[in-house]
């Protein structure tokens, strides 16, 4: 197909798109949870009779009303920027999504009214009408959560299509089976939590920080408040993650073998690698936490079996080459290493000096923690399927050989062989390896794709 593609003067075209999606999504995923969350913490500030939850509910409304326009404003450059400089795949993908990007349009139409008009402005006239102020709430929420529904389809059709990518001349407009692809409830989900997760912490670390470093007492006491009530919610949603992202794992390795390899081993693993630490740094700073301020009982239990569960994904996970080859050796360690924290949490942790001030900013540490995991974790699953643009549809207009030939070769390759382990024998150059492996009758190679092998392996060993 032969649009005109337009290249930016600066910087390619990739980083622009990169900085205007994650700008937009930040502060889209801050408004989502936040709109979720206002009117349930208003319901328990009606429960309760405690009019902080209701202030903290309203401050949320506000708050997310505040960032509506810059986030709106920066939507609106994502397909202006697309339509540009990935013409093509901008009028397929839109053409096959024509009618769930109208209903999207709806839906945001419908968040903007219920949340600003409904919600917020009947805030104080609908004081001695709360259950219906709490209602008009959760219909904005519901709009807020079809919104981001419509996106994670999309946006996971690209990393897992179950449909072809139609051609520019077909008006597909409405496909059920690209919409509700495979990767779909899994990015779903991992969104949701994810975003429960990272923005409660961050809140939480925000208002403990703001709760030290204010004079006036009221205002303290409510932050101190703020910060009880958000920090743990996103702890606690962080341990659907492991699960979930299993889940998602398993179906990419199904349904998008090469990204899946470019994760576990391949080119994205060292990003992959990084969030799992951040992750990781995250989890145990944040239950040593927990523990050490003699938090809620059922508080610690939950962690408890968070932490469990956690070790369930890892034990079913194959041993990190990086570490171990024995299955033995991963399992066993594993269960050492979790029980040594398990042990170390309810023993001595409880027992740690309580040093106020330090967990207040550790909280903070947490929440940017979080933060960072989430941002990476967008950054591994548009890199794992590079050069494609829709898995195995389209690629993008600047696809450099190199990248179509390692495409080629993780696709061609391992699925019998891991990446890092490829070693060439020393006697051989990769041309006569290539030719050896080629008898092999489950893998079909045209004398280019064989060609184009070599040419990768040899860069890459170079
Ligand atoms: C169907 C499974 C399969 C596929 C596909 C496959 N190989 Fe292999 N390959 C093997 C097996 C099994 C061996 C080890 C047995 C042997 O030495 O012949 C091997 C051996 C090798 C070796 C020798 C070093 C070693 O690890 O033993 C290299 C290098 C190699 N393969 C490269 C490749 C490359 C490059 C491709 C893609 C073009 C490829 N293989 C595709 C199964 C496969």
């Amino acid at each position: 197909m032969d649009l005109p593609v337009i290249d930016p003067p600066i910087f390619p075209r990739w980083v622009w798109i990169e900085e205007i999606t994650y700008s937009h999504i930040i502060i889209a995923t801050v408004i989502n949870t936040l709109v979720l969350l206002a009117p349930i913490y208003e319901y328990i500030g009606l429960r309760r009779q405690d009019p902080r939850y209701d202030r903290l509910a309203r401050g949320f409304v506000t708050f997310s009303l505040i960032l509506f326009s810059p986030g709106a404003a920066l939507g609106t450059g994502i397909p202006m920027w697309i339509m540009g400089t990935y013409p093509e795949f901008w009028s397929r993908w839109a053409n096959l999504f024509f009618w769930p990007l109208v209903a999207q349009f709806g839906f945001f139409l419908g968040e903007v009214i219920f949340l600003f008009f409904f919600y917020y402005l009947t805030w104080d006239k609908l004081r001695e009408r709360k259950p219906l102020h709490i209602f008009l709430g959760c219909v904005a929420a519901t709009f807020t959560l079809s919104v981001q529904f419509v996106w994670d389809a999309l946006g996971s059709y690209m990393l897992t299509p179950s449909a072809a990518l139609p051609m520019i001349n077909q008006p597909v407009a409405w496909a059920a089976a690209a919409f509700f692809n495979p990767g779909f409830p899994f990015l779903f989900l991992h969104r949701f939590f994810g975003n429960l997760s990272y923005v409660m912490l961050l809140a939480g670390g925000i208002f403990a920080v703001g709760a030290l470093r204010t004079k006036e007492a009221e205002q303290r006491e409510y932050w101190a408040f703020a910060a009880r009530v958000t920090f743990p919610v996103g702890f606690l949603a962080f341990f659907a993650m492991p699960l979930i992202g299993w889940g998602y794992a398993s179906v990419i390795q199904q349904h998008a073998p090469v990204a899946f390899h470019a994760i576990m081993g391949g080119h994205v693993s060292p990003h992959f690698t990084v969030k799992m630490v951040l992750a990781g740094t995250m989890v145990l700073l944040g239950t040593v936490w927990l523990f050490a301020g003699k938090k809620h009982l059922w508080l610690r239990l939950m962690v408890t079996a968070g932490l469990l569960l956690t070790l369930l994904v890892f034990l079913a996970h194959p041993p990190l080459r990086a570490l171990t080859e024995s299955r033995t050796v991963w399992t066993a360690g594993l269960a050492a290493i979790f029980t040594a924290l398990l042990l170390f949490l309810w023993l001595a942790a409880p027992r740690l000096k309580d040093r106020h001030e330090f967990w207040q900013w550790t909280k903070l540490a947490i929440g940017l923690l979080a933060f960072s995991a989430f941002l990476i974790g967008g950054f591994v699953r548009e890199r794992s399927r590079s050069p494609y643009t829709v898995y195995g549809e389209i690629v993008k207009p600047e696809v450099v050989e190199r990248e179509a030939d390692r495409f080629l070769f993780y696709d061609k390759c391992l699925g019998c062989h891991a990446p890092g382990k490829l070693k060439k024998p020393q006697a051989e150059d990769w041309r006569e390896r290539i030719a050896i492996e080629r008898r092999r009758p489950e893998l079909d190679l045209t004398d280019e794709q064989a060609a184009r092998i070599v040419r990768y392996l040899e860069d890459d060993s170079r």
